[in-house]
């Protein structure tokens, strides 16, 4: 594992898709281009992840936050008193935004914050994009507040570049608020204290709708559903259905013209599945209002490595919804 990179090679790296262990003032963060679908794609790998959670994209300022983001006047109101520092604020994606899906699993909102450390914020006007950065240890284990604590951490990806900026000052994760225009709810306590937030805005937080869970943001989100029906574990689309594949699927498709078939990886790559998931889910649930077809047959995919979370990501798309 490379030591102390500096920031030009960092930023190097970070253009080319590759990990980056940055410093911010919460924690370590494990970062990566926000809009690489395969770089984003390669952090949950790294992570051991079961799931695909929503990540945070890291910007250096406002100004770059806004061509990602809608920022309406509440919060600008935040974003004045806090940044940079240890407050992420959920938004609406811009339409145009040139994010990853994956970052945001597939959400039409996206979390971003401006880290507190001039490293961080370096490297992001270095690499002249937004940062998806989750923190830099495995999934399951203590969040790291040294470089030190991140070489301990076990990654399952080596990162290709870990920036030592000394002890994390915050030392816990960004508080989460989410802003649904003039409407601010608590996602996540954190660095930035509940009172202080409520004292700029001039009124109380809302809790989120399962207040007993408020722990897990990316689990109280809504996810996208396609509009069509998802049948998992199909061994090829039947008439009226078009077809999500992986591997070899010739002569998967029967009856339906080739352009309602997809397939998330020729050569069963994972991580190629895993950038590539949201965004054929999304294309083949417009083909099927294009042409009619009321369901998305989807191939197995094996579980062993991002499989799990492509699979978890299928199976709550094909749960009945209410
Ligand atoms: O301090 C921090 O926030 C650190 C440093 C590295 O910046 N990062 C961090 O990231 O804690 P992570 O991935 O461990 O936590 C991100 C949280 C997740 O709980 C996720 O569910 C939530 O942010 N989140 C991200 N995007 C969201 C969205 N669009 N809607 C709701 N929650 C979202
Ligand atoms: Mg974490």
């Amino acid at each position: 594992m490379t030591s102390n990179a500096d920031i030009t090679n960092a930023a190097a790296i970070i253009r080319a898709g590759g990990l980056v262990v940055m410093p911010t003032e919460t924690v370590y963060g494990l970062a990566a281009d926000a809009t690489n679908d395969d770089a984003v794609a390669k952090i949950f790998e790294a992570k051991g992840r079961p799931r695909f959670n929503p990540l945070i994209c890291h910007v250096a300022d406002a100004e770059m936050a806004a061509h990602y983001v809608v920022v309406p006047p509440l919060a600008q109101k935040l974003i004045d008193a806090f940044w940079p520092g240890p407050l992420t604020l959920v938004l609406p994606r811009r339409a145009d935004a040139k994010l990853s899906l994956l970052v945001s699993a597939g959400l039409d909102t996206a979390a971003v914050r401006a880290p507190g450390h001039d490293s961080a914020r370096a490297l992001i006007r270095a690499a002249d994009r937004p940062l998806a950065a989750p923190s830099a240890n495995r999934s399951g284990r203590i969040s790291p507040t040294t470089a030190q604590h991140v070489r301990e951490g076990q990654l399952l990806i080596e990162p290709d570049a870990i920036i030592d900026g000394g002890p994390c000052r915050v030392g816990i994760e960004s508080t989460i608020v989410k802003v649904d225009g003039d409407i601010a709810t608590l996602l996540r306590p954190g660095g930035a204290a509940r009172e202080e937030i409520e004292r700029v805005i001039g009124a109380p937080l809302n809790s989120p709708p399962q207040a007993d869970k408020p722990l897990a943001p990316g689990m109280l989100a809504s996810h996208y559903a396609p509009r069509a029906t998802l049948r998992l574990n199909a061994a090829h689309a039947e008439a009226g259905e078009a077809f999500l594949g992986f591997g070899d699927i010739t002569g998967h498709i029967k009856g339906e013209d080739a352009s309602a078939a997809m397939n998330l990886s020729e050569a069963s790559d994972m991580r190629e599945a895993a950038a590539n998931l949201f965004r054929y889910l999304r294309t083949l649930d417009e083909r099927c209002q294009t042409l009619g077809l009321t369901a998305i047959a989807v191939a197995p995919i094996p579980r062993d490595g991002l499989g799990e979370a492509i699979n978890d990501r299928l199976t709550r798309a094909a749960a009945p919804r209410g």
